[in-house]
This record gives C-alpha cells, structure tokens and sequence, in this order.
C-alpha cells in the first residue's frame, strides 16, 4: 500500500507548495467569480486529474460574497495519456456529464494543459451542445509544447518543462493524492517502454 511517505523517494523537488496552490486557486475563484457574477455558472470538471482543482475552485467562488447566482457542479471524463508520460495525441471521452449544457454558462476545469489536445477536443464537443459560453480553466500550463491554439481563459501557475504530479495529476495512476505539484526522479520512469 503506496503512503505519502513511500512516495518520498520518488520525488525530485517540490515544484508548488500546497500553500502556493490554495493561493492560485483563491485567485481564481475571485476572478471567476467576479466574472460570473449574478449568473447561473456550470463547473464542469475533468477526470481524473482535475478532481481536486474542482472543487476547491467550487469552495473558492463560494467563498466570494457576489459571485454567480448558483453553481452546478459536474464531471466528465477522458483519457489522453494512458499510462506514459507523453500524449498519445489521442483523446477519448470515458464517461459524459449528465447535466445538460444548451444555453448556459460553462466552464471547463482542467488541471493541466500541454499540447492543448484535450482541451481543443472538449471544447469543439461542448460547443456542439449549444452552450451560452463555454471558457476554460487550468490549474496549471505548461506553455512550452503547443500543438493547438486552444483558449485558456482562466490560469492558475505556470509549471516548468517536465512531467508534474501531485494534486490530481498522476503516473500510472500514482502520486494523485500528494497535497503539492513535484517532479519524480528519473529513475521512475526507467521501466517506461
Ligand atoms: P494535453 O492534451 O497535452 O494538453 O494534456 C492534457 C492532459 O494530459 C491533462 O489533463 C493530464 O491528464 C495530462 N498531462 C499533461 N501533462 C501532464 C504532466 O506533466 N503530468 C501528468 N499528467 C499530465
């Protein structure tokens, strides 16, 4: 059974703090918030990795005295990197959400964009629903390997050039539950094939 501590060894450096990430998701809410004010707003996150940014961003917005009228948490999700550290390119759509989304406001929360593939692939399919809006918000961007130019309206930090985890983000489905965001030693990744 894999515990924090177990996981130590594995870990290179700390990249964010937890206290620098509630930080960065505070300000979100603020500005998500204000931009949303008065108005019926659909949080829709996707898993897994955006499991824990969801909803601390949800309990930050609540926290602003006048943000939207009301706010529909919901999930979807998708799958785009199996078990590796690079993209596959490819996106598949695991489980929908069953809120429907026609003429309202949505924002997708996501924790990490890179090449932009999952997001550009969400958005083309929301936008099929007739949403109001739909906007996008990321926990945190790694700017430096585009693919497409897909919006990010919403960013909390800017993360280094390297595979990242903690706060959702996993390897082999590990390291999702770490409280911060870090970089693993190289030495994990030598069974990658
Ligand atoms: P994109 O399609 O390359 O923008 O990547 C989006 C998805 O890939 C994210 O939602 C993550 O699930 C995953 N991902 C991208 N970079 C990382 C990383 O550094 N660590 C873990 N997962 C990542």
């Amino acid at each position: 059974m894999k515990t924090i501590t177990d996981y130590d060894q594995h870990i290179e450096r700390m990249l964010f703090s937890p206290h620098e990430i509630a930080a960065a998701i505070d300000r979100l809410g603020e500005r998500i918030a204000r931009d949303y004010a008065g108005k019926p707003l659909v949080l829709l996150g996707v898993l897994k990795g955006a499991l824990y940014v969801t909803t601390d961003v949800a309990r930050a917005i609540a926290r602003r005295p006048d943000g939207p009228s009301e706010v529909t948490v919901t999930y979807l999700c998708v799958s785009s990197y199996g078990n590796r550290t690079r993209s596959s390119g490819e996106v598949r759509l695991l489980r929908d959400t069953s809120v429907p989304l026609a003429g309202r406001d949505v924002l997708l929360v996501e924790d990490i964009v890179d090449n932009g593939l999952t997001l550009a692939y969400l958005r083309a399919l929301l936008i099929g629903r007739e949403p109001a809006s739909v906007r996008s918000c990321v926990l945190f961007d790694k700017p430096y390997h585009r693919r497409v130019d897909v919006p990010v309206e919403y960013c909390g930090l800017v993360a280094p050039d390297a595979f990242v985890v903690g706060y959702g983000l996993d390897y082999q489905e590990l390291f999702r539950n770490l409280p911060y965001l870090a970089q693993l030693r190289p030495a994990v990744f030598t069974q990658e094939g």
